[in-house]
């Protein structure tokens, strides 16, 4: 693979060779894990090893992840999992999503002249909803899982109850949201010391956490959702201007939601469905590719065709997409290859088509980081995981209600808070993703499955809308260069999403001969600045009987197999 990042150090590079090759459908060597946190890694894989499968391995991660990196994931937050069951091949995703309170209404964020209050939806008890992470957890383990809650989420709350680290991440991020944090005395008491940071190597404890880890483990959806930490939660949000009610609590409910499917130059994509946006626009935007016969392109043609792919596929995610309990999204329109028929017959091969030229112009906008997270589980059995789990922005609403250790997510900033108006992300959106009560945010979120006769992937990151054009390069690089989960989280990133008519790229992405032939085309192109994402991925060559873990070079994470 030509154009790894240089220089960075790549977590995990060892590669484990099987001595006999597979087939697609028999079981790999090796079980592996790849996560944005190596306690979190390590925790799944103490669970395989306690006799778990894959799901009670994702829950083990999950949890750690949400007390390793609080500012990404957590009790607190929502996520989707991705799930494939070896034995009878059933695929589903689990839906885990915050959703709005009762209480809640579209315009809620906006003062008696119709504007937006700034940050109402993103700081404090306001800007959460309904966790769902939890719920996920449990769903996870009593459906699909083997083990006890008490056994898999042990590993959370040994690290939660006794500490760990703090990692350079963590005190930078700290440092950088040290303003909002101290705002509220619960949350500021777990990370600061007498409000600044600790320095690297100190311990975090987080002894409500475990507590309240504790109470799940036991009870498992009432110790979260109804009881003593319900009441707590329900308290601590009101105290502070929150609207959230015992009732919210005690209704949530995870769904479970049918993958998208969709087919690309022989390697079946199995994605995250609404209400993430990821699996429909990676499944168009591939549809669309496929009338071109890429690999043979040379480069430049092909990052302006991977462009106009993206700057299309994007184009209808304001439009269309939103909860599906919600809103009726046009799946069978949207997956279908005629409308990308339609969408390639309008890309010029020597041009850039002008965003402001497609139909039904809305503004959307986002800048992404490695807030949120996403792990990748195969077991021993060939069970796998794709999770992808968030509390939005850094340490979410940073607010904490006492006595919970629960850290709030600011999700409800994914809403469109009015339309037209840029959310935090900048991104916009229409009437499809509106504040309701009770309803699921539109997410980019996107645990992703490829699999071909020649192997398989499991892969997906944070990075707000950025993580969409993110899988669909590892997605594009696994199936024509047949790229290892080492290169596929390595591989340099660049994205367009329509609005802003721009193409923003890191740095080694586009060499100085590409850059020069795609701004002759009218591309406009914008260095990122600094490197983006957080991927971690899988990949399970069956010729070679070859599994590799890895994470992205750009973080702290670590893949293993074992
Ligand atoms: O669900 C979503 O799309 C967002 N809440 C994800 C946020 C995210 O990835 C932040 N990372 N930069």
């Amino acid at each position: 693979m030509k154009n790894l990042l240089p220089g960075i150090f790549v977590v995990s590079v060892s590669i484990s060779m099987a001595a006999a090759s597979a087939v697609a459908g028999e079981r790999p060597q090796k079980a592996a894990i790849a996560s944005a946190s190596p306690l979190a890694t390590e925790a799944g894989m103490e669970i395989l090893e306690a006799g778990g499968n894959a799901f009670d391995a994702a829950v083990a991660v999950s949890a750690t992840l949400g007390v390793t990196e609080p500012y990404g994931s957590g009790i607190g937050g929502g996520g989707f999992w991705l799930l494939h069951r070896a034995h009878d091949g059933f695929k589903v995703m689990v839906d885990g999503r915050e959703v709005a309170p009762a209480a809640a209404t579209r315009d809620m964020y906006l003062d008696e002249d119709g504007e937006p209050v700034p940050r109402l939806s993103v700081d404090g008890p306001l800007a959460a909803g309904i966790p769902g992470a939890p719920a996920g957890w449990v769903h996870l383990a009593t459906k699909y899982g083997r083990l006890p809650l008490s056994v898999s989420l042990a590993p959370a709350i040994r690290l939660a109850r006794d500490g760990f680290p703090a990692t350079h991440h963590m005190v930078r991020n700290l440092a950088y949201k040290k303003e909002l944090m101290n705002r509220w005395p619960a949350a500021a008491e777990v990370f600061y010391r007498d409000g600044e940071p600790p320095r690297e190597g100190e311990l975090i404890v987080q002894p409500d956490l475990a507590r309240t880890l504790t109470l799940l483990a036991e009870q498992g959806i009432d110790g979260f959702y109804r009881g003593d930490v319900a009441r707590k939660l329900v308290e601590g949000t009101r105290a502070a201007g929150g609207i959230w009610t015992l009732d919210d609590l005690a209704s949530y409910r995870v769904k479970e939601r049918e993958p998208v499917v969709g087919h690309y130059r022989g390697t079946r994509i199995v994605s995250a469905p609404p209400p993430s946006s990821g699996g429909v626009l990676i499944v168009n935007a591939l549809n669309i590719l496929a009338g071109f016969e890429l690999p043979a392109m040379k480069e430049t043609t092909q990052k302006h065709l991977v462009i106009e792919a993206m700057r299309r596929a994007y184009r209808d995610r304001a439009e269309f997409l939103g909860d599906p309990d919600f809103v009726d999204v046009p799946m069978d329109r949207l997956l279908h290859p005629f409308y990308a028929a339609g969408q390639r017959a309008g890309i010029r091969m020597d041009k850039a088509t002008p965003s402001d030229t497609l139909p039904g112009v809305v503004r959307q906008v986002m800048a992404g980081g490695t807030q949120t997270t996403h792990f990748s589980v195969l077991d021993r059995e060939g069970n796998r995981v794709g999770g992808t789990m968030s509390i939005n922005f850094w340490f979410g609403s940073g607010f904490m209600p006492p006595g919970t250790g629960v850290l709030l997510n600011n999700e409800m900033d994914d809403f469109s808070v009015k339309p037209g108006v840029p959310n935090g992300y900048e991104l916009v959106g229409g009437d499809a993703n509106e504040i309701a009560p009770g309803k699921r945010m539109l997410s980019s979120m996107t645990p992703t499955f490829l699999e071909s006769e020649d192997g398989l992937a499991i892969l997906g990151t944070p990075g707000g809308s950025r993580i969409i054009s993110m899988v669909l390069l590892g997605s594009l690089a696994r199936i024509h260069d047949g790229a290892s989960a080492t290169e596929m989280v390595a591989l340099p990133r660049y994205h367009h999403q329509y609005l802003p008519d721009a193409v923003f790229f890191e740095e080694q992405a586009l060499d100085g001969e590409v850059r020069g032939a795609l701004e002759s085309m009218g591309h406009v192109l914008r260095a990122s600045g600094r490197n983006y994402g957080n991927l971690q991925a899988i990949t399970w060559d069956y010729e070679t009987g070859r599994i590799d873990a890895a994470a992205d070079p750009r973080a702290e994470g670590l893949g293993l197999e074992r």
